[in-house]
């Protein structure tokens, strides 16, 4: 029997279907639209143009999280990590870092801090290869990643360091920082804890690294500046600042890599 609307007798009109079914993935920073194609690998280098989702306003849904959402559902990278199995779009920016600098050769003993989801560690473990030897630190859950010992710990803890090493077993060949604390929005306090993270990793890679070893932070704005700086340069042969193309360009991020470790005042 047909449902009528008791006031007006009219036939109501069939409900219509939400235009889009949004669900969080293991990737973690990326949402994906359920039921969407499959989509094919992307070849070669990805190109911003490559699709177009559009995204409709939901009434649940606040105006800036409908932008966050186009955005990842628009982005190529974050399609290429789908389609190639990586569990973010950063992994990406390791890959490019790598190609520039070549940094993670096999056999190689890297550390990775702040870890998750996991998209370094699975670009590492690749290219260090059995021989290898990965760990990584996060304060949040990592899904096991096969060859890779994680710890799920605030790299700030004062037992971090020792509790890595442990797990190390020796030495490392690369020191890689991607650790990025969630914004307050107070722009003196963001840039103290970015520049806190950055200090606490270099300290941490100048007690680990064997000579001739690399270290790779994530930096923000005009990059590694003062003190940091001045360690860096005084500590590796080379430093250099590289903003790959995989992070956004509306991002201040980029990456501050030094080569080529000169060892421990104790060496
Ligand atoms: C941009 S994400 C890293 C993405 C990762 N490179 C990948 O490819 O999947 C930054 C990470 O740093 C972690 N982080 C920030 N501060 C940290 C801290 N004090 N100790 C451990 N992890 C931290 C965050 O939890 C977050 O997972």
């Amino acid at each position: 029997m047909e449902r009528r609307n008791s006031s007006s007798g009219r036939k109501k009109p069939p409900k219509r279907a939400k235009s889009t079914n949004i669900a969080t993935t293991a990737l973690g920073e990326e949402p994906e639209k359920r039921g969407r194609k499959k989509s094919a690998p992307v070849k070669g280098e990805a190109s911003s143009r490559d699709f177009n989702v559009h995204v409709k306003t939901a009434k649940r849904r606040e105006y800036g999280s409908t932008l966050w959402l186009k955005r990842q559902l628009n982005d190529p990278y974050v399609r290429k990590a789908k389609a190639e199995g990586y569990r973010s779009r950063a992994a990406y920016k390791l890959i490019e870092l790598d190609e520039k600098f070549a940094l993670l050769k096999p056999g190689a003993r890297v550390v990775d801090l702040g870890c998750a989801p996991g998209g370094w560690l699975q670009v590492a473990v690749k290219k260090t290869g059995r021989s290898g030897r990965v760990v990584g630190i996060d304060y949040l859950n990592v899904p096991a990643v096969a060859g890779v010992d994680i710890l799920e710990m605030d790299f700030l803890d004062d037992a971090a360091p020792a509790a890595l090493k442990e797990k190390l077993g020796g030495e490392a060949d690369i020191v890689l920082s991607d650790m990025a604390a969630p914004t307050t929005g107070h722009k003196a306090t963001d840039h103290l804890r970015i520049v806190a993270l950055a200090d606490a990793a270099l300290d941490f890679a100048e007690d680990v690294l064997a000579p001739g070893g690399a270290f790779v932070c994530k930096v923000f704005a005009g990059g590694a500046e003062g003190e940091l700086l001045a360690r860096l340069k005084a500590n590796f042969t080379a430093v250099k600042h590289a903003k790959p193309k995989a992070s956004r360009q509306d991002s201040s991020e980029k990456y501050v890599v030094a080569t080529g470790f000169k060892g421990r005042r104790d060496d």
